[in-house]
């Protein structure tokens, strides 16, 4: 079986068992919108709650919950008004509208193309003859523009206020810094967790819900102090990593490094510690949740490739149909977000950090003489003092002589230093502001999903009968169990239907179903993934016990009823093996 067919049959069957499916199709449907059917959204939904326990609650981090459309200063600040854009061609021809970028990247040896700029992109693309993807017409001399990718709107009636569909859930922590500081006690390091929907106008979306307009991302910010301790690596450091870096992608051999996050640190191949450790927990995460880690690496971006505001960035990336995607990124974004609001809002954004003991420093200050400075420089008194207040900070020497020479806006002027009052005091301090540095987890959770179907889907045999199973993971299985009477029968239904009432009352999500032969039902839950079916017939009215089969290796248990909760909670915490319960 190819691995496009697997993606063809992974798209039917989540149409049919309701994973998901594109949005409004009664109206035509429109590119980039999915909906997640039952199974998809509790699927969903349990991917999101294992990342909340992993990322936020084991890790101490506080979770928020932003809106999703946000005024337009905070992206005027954070810079996506201004760079937040993808290459766009339009088809001479038809008129369709495509990556630019991507055409390059499907059809020549560049695997960057989103690094270059566009004059490069648009030579290329009239080099190698590169056509529309719709319609065969030949795009070479077609300019190139940039293409913002947020969704903009209007805040309240008429135009006044303009707002954005928020493009990454990052901002909604960052904007909040300052409140959110004081929640943390004013103490670093410290972690703001987000999960939640994301917008962005895809010139091209594509590859079903890899690359859509509305998708959902679980965000970490954790705020360090850039001169604070590096992590306590121990609960990482064996944990063994496939590793794609820059030398590696630059001697173009495709060769990955296997090594550990100890050594990778320690060797400098993963620059900063933070980003280290978290792609350690994230590793043992996702081959949890059920990521194949055969299929899985981190590659680190090229320099051309980062955001404007990462200054390191590592992708989570997942081997889909032969071609890797990018699952989650982690980046070191430094102190970009914060100073940048700090400098839009006009508010702090700065965490006070005490010293272990207080600290004597010598500070250089002037207190000139105004009744000099006035009447000699008029208007322009106001400006020298803040020269010369600048100058001693950075240069005391420059008061060592009889004269200071200061620049002004159009011309260089000197003044005496018996008029500068400039003086060196000690002082005694106790700590300063620091703007701390953000290392950032952000996870897409729609790419995750995909990830997980396709990594779980499996074709097999059973009993001379082809079979279709996927092979989740019991802690994110959308159905944990599914129950069915042998056959229609009052006595048996009514036994199954006190099974399922008391399995939901343990907290497990079990589905009820009793139409068609046995066989089909097994195939129902097999193609949905659900790990394990409880079976009452009739020798359980006799034996108070009931057969549990197991999905993917289809064997068979017998299980007193009275024991059937409790053993079914081991399985899914792990705590048990089936082969354990079959003994
Ligand atoms: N705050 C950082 C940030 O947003 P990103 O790499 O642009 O970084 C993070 O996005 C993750 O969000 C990606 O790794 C991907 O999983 C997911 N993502 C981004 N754009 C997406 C899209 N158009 N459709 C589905 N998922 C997307």
């Amino acid at each position: 079986m190819s691995e496009d067919a697997t993606s063809t049959k992974l798209a039917e069957l989540a149409k049919r068992r309701g994973y998901f499916f594109q949005s409004s199709s009664v109206y035509g449907g429109v590119g980039g919108f999915y909906t997640f059917g039952p199974q998809g959204a509790s699927l969903k939904g349990n991917l999101e709650d294992a990342w909340r326990d992993r990322f936020s609650v084991q890790e101490g981090n506080m979770e928020i919950d932003a809106p999703t459309i946000m005024p337009e200063p905070v992206f005027e600040s954070s810079g996506h008004l201004e760079t937040f854009d993808d290459m766009l061609v339009e088809c001479p021809e038809c008129g369709e509208s495509h990556r630019a970028d991507h055409i390059v990247e499907d059809n020549t040896e560049y695997e960057d193309a989103e690094g270059l700029p566009i004059p490069e992109v648009e030579a290329i693309v009239a080099e190698y003859e590169l056509v529309c993807p719709s319609c065969d017409a030949g795009l070479a001399g077609q300019a190139i523009d940039d293409f913002n990718l947020m969704f903009a709107t209007n805040i309240g009636p008429g135009d006044a206020q303009p707002g954005y569909m928020r493009p990454e859930t990052a901002q909604g922590i960052f904007v909040e810094f300052p409140r959110l500081r004081e929640y943390a006690r004013n103490t670093l390091p410290f972690g703001v967790t987000q999960i939640g929907r994301a917008y962005r106008n895809e010139i091209s979306p594509r590859r079903s819900i890899i690359r859509t307009r509305e998708f959902t991302q679980a965000e970490l910010e954790y705020f360090v102090d850039p001169e604070g301790p590096d992590p306590d690596l121990s609960s990482v450091e064996d944990v063994a990593v496939r590793l794609y870096p820059v030398p590696e992608q630059e001697a173009d051999d495709g060769g990955l490094l296997e090594t550990t996050i100890g050594d990778a640190v320690a060797d400098g191949t993963i620059a900063d510690p933070w980003i280290g450790y978290f792609l350690g927990i994230a590793q043992e995460w996702y081959a949890a949740v059920g990521v194949d880690v055969d299929r899985f690496r981190f590659r680190q971006h090229l320099p051309g490739e980062r955001s404007h505001y990462a200054s390191d960035c590592w992708d989570a990336e997942s081997e889909i149909d032969g071609n890797w995607i990018e699952i989650a990124g982690f980046a070191h974004r430094g102190d970009y977000d914060l100073s940048k609001h700090a400098e839009g809002s006009g508010e702090r954004f700065t965490v006070f950090q005490q010293y272990d003991d207080p600290q004597t420093v010598e500070r250089a200050t002037v207190d000139p003489d105004m009744s000099y400075l006035g009447p000699e420089f008029g208007g322009d008194a106001g400006a020298v003092v803040d020269a010369l207040e600048a100058l001693a900070s950075t240069d005391r020497d420059a008061f060592d002589g009889d004269v200071v020479a200061i620049d002004l806006e159009d011309e260089r002027v000197e003044i005496p230093v018996d008029k500068t009052g400039f003086s060196v005091d000690e002082e005694t301090i106790s700590g300063e502001h620091v703007t701390p540095h953000v290392i950032e987890p952000s996870f897409g959770v729609d790419r995750l999903l995909y990830t997980v179907l396709h990594h779980a889907y499996r074709e097999d045999e059973v009993d001379g009968e082809e079979r279709t199973y996927l092979a989740l993971e019991p802690e994110v299985a959308p159905t944990f169990v599914g129950v069915f009477p042998l056959q229609g029968d009052d006595a048996l239904e009514a036994e199954a239907h006190a099974i399922v009432a008391d399995l939901r009352e343990a907290g497990l999500s079990v589905t009820y179903d009793d139409s068609g032969n046995i066989g089909r039902r097994y195939r129902r839950q097999d193609e949905v993934g659900t790990p394990f079916c409880v079976t009452v017939d009739y020798e359980s009215l006799e034996d108070d016990a009931v057969t549990v089969r197991e999905r993917d290796s289809t064997a068979q248990a017998r299980v007193p009823i009275s024991d059937l909760s409790r053993t079914l909670a081991a399985l899914r915490a792990g705590d048990r093996s089936f082969d354990d319960v079959a003994k």
